[in-house]
């Protein structure tokens, strides 16, 4: 186990949150700042995933979710767009290879859009680690906040029409069991990178007592440092 993770697992003053969202931003300035093209981003984007999801792990996160596409995000060029989503193929594959054998991963988010073969990759890969009992990982791709809402507003409606639930049992557990994070914790804790200080229609609902961390550092640069000074920050009381 890494040296600088039984520190903080030795604090036994630290909380260790139980579901931690990363909003993955800041590929595009990143590359900007080498002079390199933002695809270059793009794929050093993808360098950080496999050290922060073990170390997450180790630290006995229960859910970690990495936002890496959002619904907004398709109004990209298109060349960006098809690099992104032939990335997310590979992206896929080295998840299940690389990431502890022990993680349960699974993708948030519609798949309406998704090239088949992506669509292929991502259920290959939730089938591959379905019965993992460890650290759930959440990939949130082609993922809204609002698009989960109204979906689960309609299937709520759906069946309370068919019979399958009564409006006067409608409570915020059986509404969280109508998001794609159903069955989950709510999240303690978002990261955001690169300096924004958004939400971006990020789990508004399952946010809604979270605490929330920023760094001016970009995706790609993001390191256990980082991790380590969010979950410091969700310690301290205010
Ligand atoms: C985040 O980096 C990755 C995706 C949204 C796919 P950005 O592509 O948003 O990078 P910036 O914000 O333009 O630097
Ligand atoms: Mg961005």
């Amino acid at each position: 186990m890494n040296s600088l993770i039984n520190n903080l697992l030795n604090d036994s003053r630290i909380k260790i949150p139980k579901h931690i969202a990363i909003v993955c931003d800041g590929n595009g300035r990143w590359a900007k700042k080498k002079g390199l093209p933002r695809t270059f981003g793009h794929r050093a984007g993808t360098n950080p995933i496999e050290g922060i999801t073990r170390d997450c792990s180790e630290l006995g996160v229960e859910v970690l979710t990495f936002y890496v596409f959002s619904t907004e995000n398709w109004s990209r060029s298109d060349e960006e767009v098809n690099f992104l989503m032939k990335l997310f193929v590979e992206f896929f594959i080295k998840l299940r290879n690389e990431v502890g054998e022990n993680i349960r991963v699974k993708h948030i988010g519609i798949t309406d859009n998704l090239s088949p073969e992506l669509i292929d990759e991502i259920k290959n890969t939730e089938n591959l680690t379905k019965n993992n009992s460890g650290m759930i990982l959440n990939i949130a791709l082609n993922y809204g906040s609002r698009s989960e809402i109204t979906n689960a507003a309609k299937n709520l409606m759906h069946d309370i029409d068919v019979g399958n639930l009564n409006i006067d049992n409608v409570n915020e557990e059986v509404i969280s069991n109508y998001m794609f994070t159903s069955g989950l914790p709510d999240v303690d804790l978002i990261i955001r990178t690169s300096g924004e200080m958004r939400i971006s229609n990020f789990l508004l609902w399952q946010s809604a007592k979270a605490k929330l961390w920023f760094t001016n550092d970009f995706w790609p640069d993001f390191r256990y440092d980082h991790l380590q000074n969010a979950i410091k920050h969700y310690n301290e009381t205010d």
